[in-house]
């Protein structure tokens, strides 16, 4: 028997017949922690999912628990309600600790009503994001749940609406997480969705707007639940999840590991950690990497891993739009965000997915103060009437718009080749850049050699005997005056052209230089992103 077990002794109010108050204390504090009972505990277990309290218990540093609201109860008289009491409802919440910071957290409590969201579990909900809010910490939420609570119609809406006006005002001065651990349907998704971060569990987590029985009744499609709005659906094919997972544990776990790249609110720095891995460490293997012929493709994770501290980097959205990659990761302890295109796919094209991933991850950065080091080596955006007609021009303007606004330091590393739209999209020296360079034998144009010959040449070509060698001789031509990084060094666009073994020192060196870093924009409610 714990401690906090023992019959409390000095009370001694069982003598007289009265209640020992704080034993009743204690037997209404059990009651609680029992949520819908203990069958529908083992329900919850048989289906490989753990109850909100255990996700709390394992999420958070040990014992650093306190919950708030245990004794809250729905007003609900309908369809029966008056005879259901649950104490504490559908959703636990309270705050603790990760690795010793401060973070607010709700999880929604399936064994109650299936976790559905009535006017007092959005209450409560909306309690904790509000101190979160306060007090400039962290809110993650925890979710499983049916969704609007059907007894208790309107108020239930209402109490969505409660929280996503929070989601919004919470936006860029908390990070707010979501994990998915269950169901997640209708007008429930947007919470998360709203969030910053999203970490979903294969198998047991779903998302979706309308589930499979209405999308039957509506359009004839069939598909499953896990089809539809399972984890690997929405980390690879949606982008409406940044991260999925084999199990809870393992979500949570990796929650963990986003926050310790992430400060406590947009007024604090990142936390650093201290470094065991070398600032000076040269990187002679990047340029093994990097193939200098300008199509091959290889591996940029590989270039990343290289030159920022060991194993320190965190991918985010790793499944998705895979063609860009963005992530955390810390030089010489200090968290950056990193952005860099990934010639594995689709040869490192900014397509509209890709603008869009990268986008949102640069304004997250700039909102937590999050240093960002973009690595470049883009063909360009991708062609085609598929990105023409769903909007390449107005979706790929977010990137250059993320970037223009983004006040927190930039640097970016030519590695290979920047053309046209996307060498300036891609964190260009006059999109507000702090510190660009290029590695030497890069290169950057409007058009790639074969392009840009093809245009300015039509004529010889068409006229010429043997067109594919006189193509071939343009190309060299046109390599010789812009296949190398001089062109832009000799106009101050790139600071430096900088041997590829010195990238991970010299980033290091600016990023100390770019620490003190003040930049003020006039002030306006808010711009107009091309959403
Ligand atoms: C009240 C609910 C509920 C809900 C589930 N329950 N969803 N109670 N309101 N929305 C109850 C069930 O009646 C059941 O109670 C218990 O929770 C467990 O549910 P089961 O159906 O037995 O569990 P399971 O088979 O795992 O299915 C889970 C489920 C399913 C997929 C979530 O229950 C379901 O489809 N529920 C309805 C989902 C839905 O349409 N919600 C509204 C979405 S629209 P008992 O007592 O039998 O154990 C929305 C609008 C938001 O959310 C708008 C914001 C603007």
């Amino acid at each position: 028997m714990s401690k906090q077990d023992e019959p409390n002794q000095s009370a001694g109010a069982q003598e007289d017949g009265e209640t020992d108050p704080v034993e009743e204390l204690r037997e209404r504090r059990r009651e609680a922690e029992l949520g819908g009972g203990e069958a529908r505990i083992e329900r919850q277990h048989e289906k490989g999912k753990m109850t909100a309290r255990e996700r709390i218990d394992y999420f958070l540093d040990d014992g650093s628990f306190t919950e708030v609201d245990t004794f809250v109860e729905h007003r609900s008289t309908n369809f029966g309600m008056d005879e259901k009491e649950f104490p504490g409802d559908a959703v636990v919440t309270g705050y603790g600790e990760v690795d010793g910071r401060k973070v607010f957290v709700f999880a929604h409590d399936f064994t109650v009503l299936g976790g559905s969201v009535g006017e007092v579990v959005a209450d409560k909900i909306c309690k904790v994001m509000d101190r979160a809010i306060e007090n400039g910490v962290p809110v993650i939420g925890l979710n499983d749940s049916g969704g609007a609570r059907i007894q208790e119609g309107v108020d239930s809406l209402v109490g969505f609406a409660k929280i996503f006006e929070r989601n919004t005002t919470a936006s860029g001065l908390i990070p707010q997480i979501s994990a998915i651990m269950g169901p997640c349907a209708g007008g429930a998704t947007y919470s998360p969705a709203l969030t910053d971060f999203t970490f979903m569990v294969n198998d047991t987590s779903h998302m979706f707007i309308t589930g499979p029985d209405v999308i039957q009744t509506v359009t004839g499609e069939q598909v499953s639940k896990e089809e539809l709005g399972g984890a690997q659906s929405h980390s690879s094919k949606s982008g409406v999840a940044h991260f999925a997972y084999d199990s809870e544990e393992e979500a949570l776990d990796n929650i963990r590991r986003l926050l310790s790249y992430l400060p406590q609110n947009n007024m604090e720095d990142p936390p650093a950690v201290r470094s065991w891995d070398d600032p000076d460490r040269a990187v002679p293997e990047v340029a093994d990497i990097v193939p200098s012929a300008p199509r091959k493709p290889y591996d940029m994770t590989r270039v990343i891993d290289e030159i920022v501290d060991e194993e320190s980097f965190f991918e985010v959205h790793e499944n998705w739009a895979r063609n860009v990659v963005v992530g955390f990761a810390r030089m010489d302890g200090r968290s950056v965000g990193i952005v860099a295109n990934q010639p594995r796919v689709s040869a490192g094209t900014l397509d509209i997915e890709a603008s869009e991933k990268a986008a949102r991850f640069v304004r997250f950065c700039d909102s937590f103060n999050i240093p960002i080091c973009t690595f470049v080596d883009v063909p360009g955006f991708m062609p085609g009437t598929d990105q023409e007609h769903n909007g390449i021009i107005r979706r790929g303007a977010k990137l250059i718009y993320a970037y223009a606004e983004a006040t927190v330091p930039l640097l970016s590393v030519v590695v290979r080749k920047a053309y046209g739209g996307a060498y300036i999209v891609m964190s260009s020296k006059f999109l507000g850049s702090d510190v660009n360079y290029a590695w030497p034998g890069s290169e950057m144009a409007v058009l790639g050699p074969r392009g840009a010959v093809n245009i300015l040449y039509r004529d010889e070509l068409s006229e010429a005997e043997d067109t594919e060698a006189k193509r071939q001789e343009l190309m060299d031509e046109f390599r010789e005056e812009f296949a190398h990084p001089y062109g832009p060094a000799k106009r101050g666009y790139l600071d430096d052209v900088i041997e590829p073994k010195e990238t991970r020192r010299r980033l290091i060196d600016d990023l100390d230089l770019l620490e003190r870093k003040r930049e003020d924009s006039p002030p306006k409610d808010h711009g107009n992103i091309p959403l």
